[in-house]
């Protein structure tokens, strides 16, 4: 197969990324004709874009790096691929390139160490102190793919008609229209209070905002968009979308569980649609 015809797969680790779950969400995907556009507005790893492949597609998240990234990669990936061939695998060089200042780098200098620092750091975590310097410790991985130039290729043509945007996700509110898709991929609600994985950005995500959520999933539904949304199976996500399809779906661990108890758990993917039929009113 040429490296044209590879489809695309998740170019980062992502807390939550979505990749392994995709055989169960498969049969609860709309068919491709069935939606206009797709929306993604907690983006993070974009494990369903990559899969969908959506020729119409607008993705968000909070985190501007991430953003800042895939912006770097549709519009520059062959000065990605150059500055990420000059990267190494060792702990030295690591901690030199994590003090570097992105700021100061080019684009695509700046999309490659993002990238490097994701792919050798300690389990692809993403986390920025207090002055928002990444902190995460380098990962001792043996060999890392660092450079995957075909898949860079890859997520550059699936990412080439897409519009990429920094925002809170309640903006999906004020674009999309009756027959868009949208994926919500939120922190999860945590099943106990000490299993809370939500510091993906120095915002957090709290109840409110799953609340909040909650009420945008609602207004969307009564537009007419198809909507999915994968969150924990916390009573609290039940309430919130009674009425509408709660398929459960058995998946690992999260990245910082503790050690005991490493079986599958039971994490929920919300639809209002069965496809092939007409949107479900809650
Ligand atoms: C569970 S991850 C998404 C995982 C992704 N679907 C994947 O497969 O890799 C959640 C993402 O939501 C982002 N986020 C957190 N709060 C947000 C908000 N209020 N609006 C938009 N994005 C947010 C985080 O930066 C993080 O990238």
């Amino acid at each position: 197969m040429s490296e044209h015809q590879l489809p695309p797969r998740p170019i980062l680790k992502w807390a939550g990324g979505k990749n392994a779950l995709i055989p169960q969400y498969a049969p609860h995907f709309p068919s491709g004709e069935a939606y206009r556009r797709y929306f993604e507005p907690f983006l993070g790893g974009a494990a369903l874009f990559f899969f969908l492949q959506p020729e119409r597609s607008f993705l968000f998240d909070l985190n501007e790096a991430l953003i800042e990234v895939y912006t770097t990669i549709r519009d520059d990936v062959e000065g990605v691929i150059t500055a990420l061939e000059a990267h190494q695998n060792n702990r030295d060089y690591f901690y030199m390139v994590r003090a570097l200042d992105p700021l100061a780098l080019p684009p695509a200098e700046r999309a490659a160490r993002f990238i490097f620092l994701n792919r050798t750091c300690y389990n692809g975590l993403y986390r920025v102190n207090r002055r928002g310097q990444f902190n995460v410790p380098f990962g001792r991985y043996k060999n890392p793919t660092i450079c995957d130039k075909a898949g860079l290729r890859a997520a550059s043509r699936v990412l080439r008609n897409a519009h990429l945007e920094v925002a809170d996700f309640a903006i999906v509110l004020s674009l999309a229209e009756p027959g868009d898709l949208i994926y919500f991929d939120p922190p999860y609600e945590p099943l106990s209070p000490t299993s809370s994985f939500t510091s993906y950005t120095s915002s957090g995500f709290a109840r409110d905002d799953q609340r909040r959520l909650a009420e945008t999933y609602r207004a969307l539904d009564s537009r007419g968009c198809l909507l999915m949304l994968s969150n924990s199976s916390a009573p609290l996500i039940y309430d919130l979308y009674s009425g509408f399809y709660i398929h459960e779906i058995s998946a690992r661990r999260a990245i910082n569980s503790k050690a005991d108890g490493r079986g599958p758990i039971t994490e929920l993917l919300i639809t209002n649609f069965c496809p092939g039929d007409a949107p479900a009113q809650a």
